[in-house]
């Protein structure tokens, strides 16, 4: 699934579509499935781009006549996998209004840097062309972090009751050219599953994978271990319904099957839709919040 990047600025006429256009130019050049858009926190609608943002765009190739400014709104929000603002008050402001959603200042993302991108408006051509610049400057370092943050690595693991079913998914995520790494168990001799969960739930926590898979008989041992490591909300699922829920309603960075309860073409189906379900936001990112709350006082106290 192609994957977005919103631009947020003030009033979505200077810097915000500029960075839009030069994203979108790079997404193509490089031939990266991906889009970039661009709203304003403040935005009076339907106003075209700054003249002078017009002109330097069109002298670097690049269209932006048929922009019209907008204001940032939910349905913009929630189709956003990454926001990135021009200052610091404007990643604030929206940071507090969800927890889920990546949201960097422009040059933190792309270079490391906690600076604004200054506000060019009302200024002249040369102001404009100095922001233009700085945007440029940084669009090919956020475009290489964005693809590179779209891989997905799965940890993946099984006790001697999970062997063979853990077998069959490697090869279907192989099949599939999902990246992973097997952490055992390697044969069917008879092993403890809460070592094997630790190792990939530790992975997973650890940030090393993005998300894991593990197989017992039940998958309930597993499931136990994994929800004992900070970070991981480890789901058993053994149909599509609560497969896709787990992802959408509990983002789900963990699945746990049982090869004694269902058989190897449901397994995979549940193991697709898992892995290709995003997770929804909005309400549940409130109560997912709440879930990591409970989590880092434990942990931190
Ligand atoms: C092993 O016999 C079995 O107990 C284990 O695979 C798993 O089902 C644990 O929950």
């Amino acid at each position: 699934m192609a994957k977005t990047i919103l631009f947020v600025c003030t009033g979505n006429t200077c810097r915000s579509p500029m960075a839009a256009v030069l994203a979108n130019d790079y997404l193509k050049k490089w031939g990266f499935k991906g889009q970039a858009f661009s709203a304003g926190l403040g935005a009076v609608p339907n106003l075209p781009a700054a003249k002078q943002a017009q002109k330097i765009m069109a002298e670097w190739g690049l269209d932006l006549s048929k922009h019209r400014s907008r204001a940032l709104n939910e349905e913009l929000w929630q189709k956003a996998d990454l926001v990135l603002t021009m200052t610091q008050a404007q990643k604030e402001y929206l940071q507090q209004l969800a927890v889920d959603k990546k949201v960097f200042l422009f040059k933190e993302y792309a270079q490391g840097e906690n600076k604004d991108v200054g506000d060019p408006f009302g200024g002249s051509e040369e102001v404009y062309r100095a922001c233009a610049q700085e945007l440029a400057e940084g669009m090919p370092k956020i475009i290489k972090r964005f693809r590179g943050e779209d891989v997905v690595k799965i940890a993946l693991g099984a006790d001697h009751g999970g062997f063979r079913l853990k077998e069959i998914i490697k090869e279907w995520l192989a099949e599939n050219n999902y990246e992973f790494e097997d952490l055992g168990t390697f044969s069917e001799e008879a092993c403890d599953y809460p070592e094997i969960a630790l190792k990939v739930a530790s992975k997973v926590a650890a940030g090393e994978c993005q998300r894991g898979i593990i197989v017992c008989g039940t998958g309930i041992g597993v499931s136990i271990m994994a929800n004992k490591v900070r970070g991981i909300r480890a789901a058993l699922c053994h149909d599509l319904f609560s497969a896709k829920a787990s992802r959408e309603h509990n983002q789900a960075n963990l699945l746990t099957l049982g090869e004694r309860v269902i058989g190897p073409g449901l397994a995979l189906e549940i193991v697709a839709v898992w892995l290709k379900t995003p997770f929804a936001g909005g309400r549940h990112a409130r109560r997912v919040a709440k879930i990591i709350d409970y989590e880092n006082q434990r942990f931190d106290n």
